[in-house]
Formats: C-alpha cells, sequence, structure tokens
C-alpha cells in the first residue's frame, strides 16, 4: 500500500512509520512527505531513510487555499498514494484535500478524542485535572478533530506531570499506534459506519 504523509514539524511520527516499514511491522511504503515548513525536522527524517519524493509546499506561495492543495493532490495522485497520513501537519485541512481523501486520510492527535481537541492538548489534559488522558488516531472530516475513530490508548497523568513529561509519554503511545491502525488500513480491516469504525478481525470478513 502506497502512502504518502504531510508533516509541519519535528516527524518522529514519520520516524516510527518508516522504522516500522523497515522492520516489516508495516506492509506499506512512503512515496512522498510534503512539508507545509521547509524548516521541518521531519525533512531530514525523510531523506535519512531515503524516501523517494520530499516536498517543501508554502501554502503562502499559491493564490489560494484551493490551488496549494490541488497541488498536493497532484503530486499524491502522480505517485499513486492510497493512503494520506497526517503527522504533526500544523494546517486545517480544507474542502478540496478532503474531497480528494475521503475516508483515505488519517490523523493522530495527543489525546483521548473528544476530550481536548485542537492545539496544546497535553496542556489542555493538565488543565482539565485529568488521571487518564492518551492519543488518538482518527479519519479526517470536516470536523476539526471529530473524525471517527479508528484507534485510542490511554496514557496515566500522574500528579507531577508537566507538559513535557505528559507529551512524551504519550508521544511513546501515538508511535504505537499509529503503524497499526495503518496497517489495519492496509489489511482493507477498517470499516467506516458513520462516526464509527468497524475493525474486521484478521484473515477475514466479520
Ligand atoms: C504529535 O503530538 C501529534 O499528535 C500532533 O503533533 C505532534 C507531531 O509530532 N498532531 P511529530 O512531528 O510526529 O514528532
Amino acid at each position: 500500500m502506497k502512502i504518502g504523509v504531510l508533516i509541519s514539524g519535528r516527524g518522529s511520527n514519520l520516524e516510527a512509520i518508516l522504522n516500522a516499514i523497515s522492520s516489516g511491522e508495516l506492509n506499506a511504503t512512503i512515496e512522498v512527505v510534503i512539508s507545509n515548513n521547509m524548516h521541518a525536522p521531519g525533512l531530514h527524517v525523510a531523506r535519512e531513510h531515503g524516501v523517494p519524493k520530499i516536498l517543501t509546499l508554502d501554502a503562502l506561495a499559491y493564490a489560494s487555499p484551493q490551488e496549494y492543495e490541488t497541488h498536493i493532490i497532484e503530486e499524491l495522485k502522480s505517485d499513486g498514494v492510497q493512503l494520506l497520513v497526517l503527522a504533526g501537519y500544523m494546517k486545517i485541512v480544507g474542502p478540496t484535500l478532503l474531497s480528494a481523501f475521503k475516508d483515505h486520510m488519517m490523523n493522530i492527535h495527543p489525546s483521548l478524542l473528544p476530550s481536548f481537541k485542537g492545539l496544546n492538548a497535553q496542556k489542555q489534559a493538565l488543565e482539565a485535572g485529568v488521571k487518564v488522558s492518551g492519543c488518538t488516531v482518527h479519519f479526517v472530516t470536516d470536523d476539526l478533530d471529530g473524525g471517527p475513530i479508528i484507534l485510542q490508548q490511554a496514557v496515566l497523568v500522574s500528579d507531577d506531570d508537566t507538559e513535557s513529561s505528559l507529551s512524551h509519554r504519550i508521544l511513546l503511545s501515538e508511535q504505537d499506534i499509529y503503524k497499526k491502525a495503518i496497517q489495519l488500513y492496509s489489511e482493507k480491516r477498517l470499516v467506516i459506519d458513520g462516526q464509527f469504525v468497524r475493525i474486521l478481525p484478521e484473515g477475514g470478513m466479520s
């Protein structure tokens, strides 16, 4: 299965996916990585792993958001990308890209959705005093951080957690479940039914 990845920053989820591919845990290839930020450290990650196409596209250089996303779609489609993975992509996906990859675009979010949508989810969790937070892989829809949930993993919050310590533990969980969600997708085991995602058992239909 051919994957395209959109990033904006560090790229640790991208790296975990690339490592899972190298180790044979994930049966897929990353054909293209696109960053909207030319300084994203994740671009080095992609280069080090020999991703065949690595692009930096500055959204502000386009006449409109539609033109920017149309260019992204052209690049993804020309490489036969079947699944679009958002890995720390810090732009809201617009209708152009959404409709081109409807049901074929995933995101990872550092909270147990629907709690703590949007930015600084780990800080929001600490401020709310929750004892458990975590991360969520979901399909992307026009409802920001609100698309059908694929996998989640809980992370305990301790009294002495800081935003940084909690973010670090959540990140480890993110890297664990993202590759699993992508593998499930590649095995055609994810069935979207409205807001629900049913996970078919291994090796056949339920
Ligand atoms: C992750 O915490 C992810 O959940 C959020 O942005 C962060 C990206 O980290 N959407 P990285 O670039 O994958 O290291």
